[in-house]
Order: C-alpha cells, then sequence, then structure tokens
C-alpha cells in the first residue's frame, strides 16, 4: 500500500527548510497540491527560484508568525484556501535557565510556536470540518512530554501545542477532520546545529536508544501517513519519534 496524497490540498508552515523541506517533499511526491510558508520574502524568493527550475508544483508564502497581526492576517486568507491538510511545523527555541529567560524571547517562542498554529487551526479546521474532512498535523517534540534545563519556553509551547492537538481534535471528531501531534526528538537539522555543539551533538545521540539522531524523511514519513486518508481512526495523539529516547 502506497500513501496516495492525490487531490488533497497541504498547507505547511516552515515548509523551507529542516523538517518542514521534508515534509513538504513527501506530501508531493505523495500527489498532495502544497503551499509552503517561510519567514521572509527574500528566503521566499529563493524557493520559488528553486521550485521554478526543478519544474516543482510547490508554492511559497511569507509570513513571520513573530508579528501577531501579520500572522493572524495570514491565518484567515489561508483558511480560504481549500486546504484538506495543515501541518503546523514552523517553530523556534531559545534555551535559557528560568531565571536568565528574556521576556520578549519567551513571548516570540509563544508567538511562532503556539499562537500560530491556533490561529491557523481555528482559521482551517471549521472549514475542513464544513467539507466533512481534514488532516492537522502539529509538529510538537519530546520537549513537550518531558524536559531538559534551559528548554522552559520551548517545553510549555510545545506542551501548549499538545494542549490544542487533544481540545481541536475533539472539537471537530465528528466531521472527520483528525488533528494529531509528532513529537521528533533529536533530530539532524539547522536548528540542532545551531542550538548544540558538535560535542553536546555526540552526547545525546551516544544516549538514544538507536544511537544516532533521526532523520528529517523519517519524520515525514510519520507526518504523511497521519495527514492521509489511509489514516481513518487516529485523532488527538502525539506521536512520539526519538529512536526510543523517552522510554529509556
Ligand atoms: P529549522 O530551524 O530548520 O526550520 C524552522 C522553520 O520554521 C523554517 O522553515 C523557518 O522559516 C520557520 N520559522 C521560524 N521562525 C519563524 C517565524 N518567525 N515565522 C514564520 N516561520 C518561521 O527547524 P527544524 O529543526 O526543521 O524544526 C521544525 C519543527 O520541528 C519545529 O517546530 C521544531 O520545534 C520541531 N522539532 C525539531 C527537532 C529537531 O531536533 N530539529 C526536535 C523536535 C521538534
Amino acid at each position: 500500500m502506497q500513501i496516495s496524497l492525490s487531490g488533497q490540498r497541504a498547507l505547511v508552515t516552515g515548509g523551507t527548510r529542516g523538517i518542514g523541506a521534508a515534509i513538504v517533499e513527501v506530501l508531493a511526491e505523495a500527489g498532495a497540491e502544497v503551499v509552503a510558508t517561510g519567514r521572509d520574502a527574500e528566503t521566499i524568493a529563493r524557493c520559488r527560484e528553486k521550485a521554478q527550475a526543478a519544474k516543482s508544483p510547490v508554492k511559497y508564502e511569507a509570513c513571520d508568525f513573530s508579528d501577531a497581526v501579520a500572522a493572524e492576517a495570514f491565518a484567515n486568507r489561508m483558511g480560504e484556501g481549500g486546504f484538506t491538510i495543515l501541518v503546523n511545523n514552523a517553530g523556534i527555541n531559545k534555551i535559557a535557565l528560568a531565571g536568565d529567560v528574556d521576556m520578549a524571547d519567551w513571548d516570540r517562542v509563544q508567538q511562532v510556536n503556539l499562537r500560530a498554529p491556533m490561529l491557523l487551526c481555528r482559521a482551517l479546521a471549521p472549514k475542513m470540518a464544513e467539507r466533512g474532512y481534514g488532516r492537522i498535523v502539529n509538529i510538537a517534540s519530546i520537549f513537550g512530554h518531558v524536559s531538559r534545563s534551559k528548554r522552559v519556553s520551548y517545553s510549555t509551547s510545545k506542551a501548549g501545542l499538545l494542549g490544542i492537538t487533544r481540545a481541536v481534535a475533539l472539537d471537530y471528531a465528528t466531521r472527520n477532520v483528525l488533528v494529531n501531534a509528532v513529537a521528533p526528538g533529536f533530530i539532524d537539522t539547522e536548528l540542532t546545529r545551531s542550538i548544540l555543539s558538535e560535542g553536546e551533538r555526540d552526547q545525546l545521540a551516544a544516549a538514544v536508544p538507536m544511537g544516532r539522531f533521526g532523520k528529517e524523511r523519517e519524520i515525514a514519513m510519520l507526518v504523511a501517513f497521519l495527514a492521509s486518508p489511509a489514516n481513518g481512526y487516529v485523532t488527538g495523539q502525539s506521536v512520539v519519534a526519538d529512536g526510543g529516547y523517552i522510554v529509556t
């Protein structure tokens, strides 16, 4: 059995690099029409050029989710986009001990990781419910389930995203709108490379039962299943993909 997303229309936030770019690639390979978002106009222009050169049908849209007004206007506009799939993937991480947290950073993390996904659920889920079909996948983190030092802003945002996942799943359960989260462990992306030294990455990889970081496409394949009609009965869940890390 192969996952088919033919006839589906997907919105993937933060689809310009890392896990989001892999999700865009896999959903498009499965036949979905994909709109990917990124933070700034320059990145989006580069992605559009690349897509054109590769004759890829993926469309790109810019919106900085740390701008509350722009994020709300963008979400409302996307609500009219006829999407059957929403993947809330865009996310940021700020690392600090609780006593050192800069509250402007705290607000930015909650804005991008929690408020923007909520705005998109608010705008898109009712339209999916009206049509009687929809799949929403929120990219959370193992740090929504567990935590580690200096992760208070990030862990709070991702635990909140799990709350959104459960509550929105219940709001639209009777309308065939299934809402789930994927909680990745340590994945080799620009985000992890920017916040962890090589030594820290090696140490963490050794603590993972599978002995390595995950790959972006390993997360994307799981998202593709949850976002597809092949998923008929899983809703309100967080599926942890971490090489066994949090069960040790
Ligand atoms: P990344 O830093 O490589 O990519 C993040 C994406 O989010 C980019 O496309 C960027 O344009 C978008 N983004 C960031 N700030 C934004 C803003 N203000 N407005 C709009 N878009 C913005 O990150 P990565 O590693 O691919 O992570 C993707 C998601 O997976 C995030 O939600 C992250 O928290 C989550 N995650 C990542 C893990 C990892 O090990 N890399 C582990 C667990 C969760």
